[in-house]
C-alpha cells in the first residue's frame, strides 16, 4: 500500500523527530499511520456506496438509533452516512405551531427546508405533470418526517383524508416503484440505493408484491411519475418557496377548518406527532 509520508512526518513532529525514534517505535508509528490511512481509504470507498447487505446488517448495533427513524426524530447528519457512531449532532428546537395548522404551516415550521419535496414538485410542474401529480410529488416523502421505514405507506396514510385516492395511491406506491426500472419513461434504479440498502440488496417480498400490484393498476403511471420526478440534484443556490404551490394545494388538498391534527381523522394523531415529536409519550 502507498502511504502518505508527509502525513506521517507531520504527525510525528517532522523529519528530525522521526530520526530520534528507535527502530521499534518508528515501526509502530508507521503501522499505526498505515492503518489509519487504510481506514480512511475504506471510508472513501464506502461513501461511494459499496456496502453489502450483510455489512450494513453487521453495524446495526453500532448505532444509537435505528435507520428507519423519522427525519424529525434524529439529526440529519447522523443519518447521512451508513458508518456507525455518528451521533454528535443535536436536533434543532422546533418553531411553535399555529393554532390551526395548515399544510403550508407544516412546510414552513416542520419540513423546512423541504428542498427535496419542493424541487421534485417543481420538476413535475416543468415536465408538464397534472396538478394532482405535482401535489403527489410535493408530498411524496412527507411520511419520512415521521418514519423512514416504509415511508410510502406512512406518507399515504398521513394525507389520505385530504387528497384524492389517486394522489394517495401515487405516494404509497412510489416507494416500491423506486426499486424497479421502467425504460419506457427512462427510469433507472437509483444509484443512491446501492449505498442505502447494500449493493446486493433484493427488495423484500411486500415491496415486490406492491410493485406487481401497482404495475398492473390503471394509476400505475401516476405513481411512476412520482419516481421520475424524484429530484436529488441538490443545488444550494436554488431556493424554492412553498408559496409556488399554494394554488395547487388550495385546489387539491382539503385543508380541515380545525387545523391538521385537530380534525379527528384517522391521520390526525400523525400530524400531531409531527407538531410535537418531543412528546415523551
Ligand atoms: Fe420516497
Ligand atoms: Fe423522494
Amino acid at each position: 500500500m502507498n502511504f502518505n509520508k508527509m502525513g506521517l512526518a507531520a504527525i510525528l513532529g517532522g523529519e528530525a523527530s522521526i530520526k530520534r525514534l528507535d527502530h521499534e517505535a518508528r515501526a509502530d508509528a508507521l503501522e499505526d499511520h498505515m492503518s489509519k490511512e487504510l481506514d480512511a481509504a475504506v471510508t472513501v470507498r464506502r461513501n461511494k456506496g459499496d456496502y453489502t447487505v450483510s455489512e450494513l446488517e453487521a453495524i446495526v448495533d453500532k448505532r444509537g438509533y435505528r435507520r428507519g427513524v423519522g427525519k424529525l426524530m434524529v439529526h440529519e447528519f447522523n443519518m447521512r452516512n451508513p458508518e456507525p457512531n455518528r451521533t454528535g449532532s443535536k436536533v434543532t428546537r422546533l418553531a411553535p405551531m399555529t393554532a390551526k395548522p395548515t399544510l403550508v404551516d407544516f412546510f414552513r415550521r416542520r419540513f423546512e427546508p423541504a428542498a427535496h419535496l419542493l424541487q421534485s414538485a417543481r420538476l413535475a410542474m416543468k415536465n408538464g405533470a397534472s396538478e394532482e401529480i405535482v401535489l403527489a410529488c410535493l408530498l411524496h416523502d412527507a411520511g419520512q418526517y415521521l418514519m423512514r421505514a416504509d415511508h410510502g405507506y406512512w406518507g399515504a396514510q398521513l394525507i389520505e383524508p385530504y387528497v384524492s385516492e389517486r394522489v394517495a395511491f401515487a405516494v404509497k406506491y412510489h416507494q416500491a416503484l423506486r426499486f424497479y426500472p421502467d425504460p419506457s419513461v427512462g427510469y433507472e434504479y437509483p444509484e443512491v440505493y446501492y449505498g442505502l440498502f447494500g449493493v446486493d440488496y433484493v427488495p423484500a417480498p411486500h415491496i415486490r408484491a406492491a410493485y406487481d400490484y401497482a404495475r398492473n393498476h390503471k394509476w400505475y403511471m401516476d405513481a411512476r411519475l412520482v419516481t421520475t420526478n424524484d429530484f436529488y440534484a441538490f443545488d444550494p443556490n436554488v431556493e424554492i418557496s412553498v408559496d409556488e404551490f399554494t394554488d395547487i394545494i388550495g385546489r387539491h388538498f382539503k385543508q380541515p377548518r380545525e387545523g391538521l391534527g385537530h380534525d379527528n381523522t384517522p391521520a390526525s394523531h400523525m400530524w400531531r406527532t409531527i407538531v410535537n415529536p418531543d412528546a415523551p409519550l
